[in-house]
């Protein structure tokens, strides 16, 4: 049995990483990587490969996009054609392949502010313009959810190419309902917009939640939608860029086929056997391992915040390491995140960078140890009581 309780040092690193973005007094809770190694099996098997000594091309096999569709099948009942799957190098390149077939200066992208900063990097870095529908916040006590504004979303969506929908939702940590979804798909269908679902958390469930894949509810939603998913999160393996796009519409798979091809014509190979090994369903006791721990971190914060900083508001986050905090309310002049990193000595995800609605929030990344997560707020409830 993994033990979740104590993580690796990861500051002797020579690369920029979580660990060595700030100064070493700071403990960064911030970018969305856990500090667990990954699964032991996930290593067993990078082991063995490393120990052949041959690291060269790689590409998935018609039985690894199998396997890709039995694991869709076994958690959702999704139906996947294993054809209708494609690899990319990762889901940043994935959505930002979509959005060069699917978008243009005057057709652009919709998103839901606040949202996965690297989303609001899209409409900048391709020249396409970018629509925003902000999800409303809904406070009970010192409680924060957020729904979706159908009205917004019908309104912006008229000029899109694309929607490019988080979900489970970084940073707010919401899995849409099946209503959810289908209303929003809907609206889309109506204006011929097609969907792009990222589905890169969809493994980090917590307290039991159900996770419902967008392109699961109907035929017609999946010939409309671009689903990309990959172990990366659930399995902590970011680093290896491999994630996987389902595309059930033969031409637009087609035409997202050739431009990841042009732009990465394969996958890293660890990356691939990483992935072979997840979804392969061989790590999964550790998984439900890691997300027993990562549910008892999440109820150990919000219960800590709750108690001893009663000004701030939090989500419950039904998915993700991630929990979204409201600090509108505590009395800090200026940002929040300068203040909690030069009075506490912890870098949390500034909420700025996640768009309108992310001002006076900070993200926290509570994919640690339990004593790391602990410090951090402890620090943090210091900083807070010295105002
Ligand atoms: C919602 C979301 N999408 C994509 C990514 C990045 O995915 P990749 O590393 O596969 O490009 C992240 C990383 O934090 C994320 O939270």
């Amino acid at each position: 049995m993994t033990s979740f309780n104590s993580v690796p040092e990861r500051r002797n690193s020579i690369n920029l990483s979580k660990w060595t973005w700030y100064p070493k007094d700071v403990l960064p809770l911030w970018l969305a990587d856990m500090d667990f190694p990954a699964a032991p099996q996930i290593l067993a098997a990078l082991h063995r490969q490393v120990a052949h000594g041959v690291l060269g091309y790689e590409m998935p096999s018609p039985a690894f996009y199998e396997t890709i569709a039995s694991r869709m099948m076994g958690l959702y009942g999704w139906n996947v054609d294993p054809e209708s799957i494609v690899y990319t190098a990762g889901v940043n390149n994935g959505y930002n392949v979509a959005a060069r077939i699917l978008c243009s200066p005057s057709r652009g992208y919709l998103i839901q502010t606040p949202v996965y900063n690297e989303f609001l990097e899209t409409g900048e870095k391709l020249h396409v313009s970018q629509f925003v529908a902000p999800l409303v916040k809904k406070v009970k006590g010192n409680r924060i959810s957020f729904e979706v504004d159908y009205d917004a979303f019908r309104k912006k969506v008229r000029k899109a190419g694309m929607f490019l929908l988080c979900h489970p939702h970084n940073p707010v940590g919401h899995i849409f309902s099946r209503a959810e979804l289908k209303k929003m798909a809907e609206i889309c269908i109506e204006n011929k917009v097609i969907i792009v679902s990222d589905e890169i958390h969809s493994e980090i469930l917590l307290g039991g939640a159900r996770f419902t894949p967008f392109a699961s509810l109907s035929r017609e939603i999946a010939k409309y939608t671009i689903t990309l998913i990959s172990a990366s999160k659930a399995f902590n393996v970011p680093g290896l860029s491999c994630a996987f796009a389902i595309i059930p519409d033969p031409t637009l798979r087609k035409r997202f086929f050739d431009v990841t091809y042009g732009m990465s014509y394969e996958v890293s190979t660890p990356g691939l056997t990483a992935a072979q090994v997840a979804y392969s369903g061989k790590a999964d006791t550790w998984l439900r391992q890691m997300l027993r721990y990562l549910t008892s971190n999440r109820d150990f914060l919000v219960d800590y915040v709750t108690q001893y900083m009663p000004n701030i508001r939090t989500t419950i986050p039904d998915a993700t390491y991630l929990c979204w905090l409201d600090f509108s309310q505590a009395g800090i002049e200026g940002s929040p995140f300068e203040f909690f990193k030069e009075k506490a000595k912890v870098a949390l995800s500034d909420g700025r960078l996640f768009g309108k609605g992310g001002e006076g929030h900070l993200r926290i990344n509570f994919g640690t140890s339990r004593k790391l997560l602990t410090e951090g707020l402890e620090r943090m409830r210091k900083a807070l009581d010295s105002i």
